[in-house]
């Protein structure tokens, strides 16, 4: 890639859809955080939890994902993940971001919802005030747990509905098809929830039909195996139904094999409204730009490209519409449109 492509990239506006903040616990502060907390962790160095970073499958990931949460447990150490995330977002150009958080995750080691919520929401707001950079939150269901589990965790979050914009649908795919939390969602819907759902990652192209017809979700999270079905296809690019793709994770997890083999440029060609995302960078080798820079390093996409993915970033994100314009500005501008 030239030198320009590569500044265009780094340099553009653009937001973030997809990350889980939980992922981006990189492995230093995952150390100096069980230290501070006095947690026992299953790894004697930093370099030896780093090696143990080669997953086959989304499962052998969340395994470890799910230990790393472990050394979270006041509301500073959920201040200091997400300011770690923010600084690198600003230095990649995000503008906006919409961060999912799993508070399942938490509140069964006895972490109180208040404790993650307000220190993950505590750092967007200093984001906002010293960078202009915009963040919100999204609040992840655990799908390998139970409907009713959901069901108390959504009225625990009651209090703080002020503090996220939207719920999701995340953790182990297969097998736990969307339409389990069909009667959560439809009660999101009433609280006037924004919607989204991992769906197509691992599992079938049908869980991406049953996100949206059972679910009614506004997005899909990955959507990577949309392209088996054409008629799915079709219809996603129809109703601008947007797919928020993460790369690095994708080639980590084994959904493609190599960068070369990924089918971003495939699902843009689709008419598909496709945004890059990091997913769990800490965990999966980048974050935004990285995933930016490995696509346009490993496939024929040119500046055009990056046009239409820094846009879409923000046509798919929640902002208001009043945001939503000027953002799409600063893309014009920046790419002098
Ligand atoms: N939780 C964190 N990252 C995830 C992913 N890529 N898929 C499902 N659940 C997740
Ligand atoms: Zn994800």
């Amino acid at each position: 890639m030239d030198a320009e492509l590569r500044n265009v990239l780094q340099r553009m506006p653009k937001a973030e859809l997809h990350m889980h903040i939980e992922g981006s616990l990189e492995p230093e502060l995952i150390f100096a955080l069980a230290e501070r907390n006095g947690v026992k962790l299953n790894y004697a160095s930093v370099e030896e939890l780093r090696r143990a970073y080669a997953f086959k499958d989304l499962q052998s990931f969340l395994d470890i994902y799910y230990a790393g949460a472990s050394v979270l447990l006041t509301e500073q150490d959920f201040y200091d993940m997400t300011w770690a995330y923010l600084q690198r977002a600003h230095d990649d150009n995000v503008r906006h971001a919409e961060l999912f958080f799993d508070p399942q995750t938490h509140t069964e080691r006895g972490v109180s919802f208040e404790t993650v919520v307000n220190g993950i929401y505590r750092a967007t707001q200093d984001a906002r005030r010293k960078w202009d950079l915009s963040a919100s939150l999204i609040m992840c269901f655990l799908r390998h747990l139970s409907e009713e589990d959901a069901f108390i965790t959504l009225e625990m979050s009651l209090p703080y509905r002020d503090k996220f914009v939207g719920v999701g649908l995340d953790s182990s795919e297969k097998g736990h098809p969307p339409e389990k939390f069909a009667r959560v969602f439809a009660q999101c819907k009433e609280l006037g929830l924004h919607l989204v759902a991992h769906a197509g990652e691992e599992g079938p192209p049908e869980y991406i039909e049953t996100a949206l017809d059972l679910l009614q979700v506004e997005r899909i999270d990955h959507g990577v195996r949309c392209l088996e079905d054409p008629e799915l296809t079709k219809r996603l690019a129809r109703d601008r139904v947007p797919l928020t793709v993460c790369p690095l994770s994708n080639i980590k997890l084994r959904v493609f094999d190599k960068a070369v083999d990924h089918n971003l440029l495939k699902l843009l060609d689709a008419g598909l409204v496709v945004t890059v995302n990091s997913d769990d960078p800490a965990y999966f080798g980048g974050y935004v730009n990285e995933n930016f820079l490995q696509m346009f390093d490993a496939l024929p996409l040119n500046k055009e490209h990056a046009y239409q993915l820094a846009r879409n970033s923000f046509e798919a994100s929640f902002v208001d519409s009043e945001s939503r314009r000027k953002y799409l500005g600063e893309v014009d501008t920046f790419f002098g449109k």
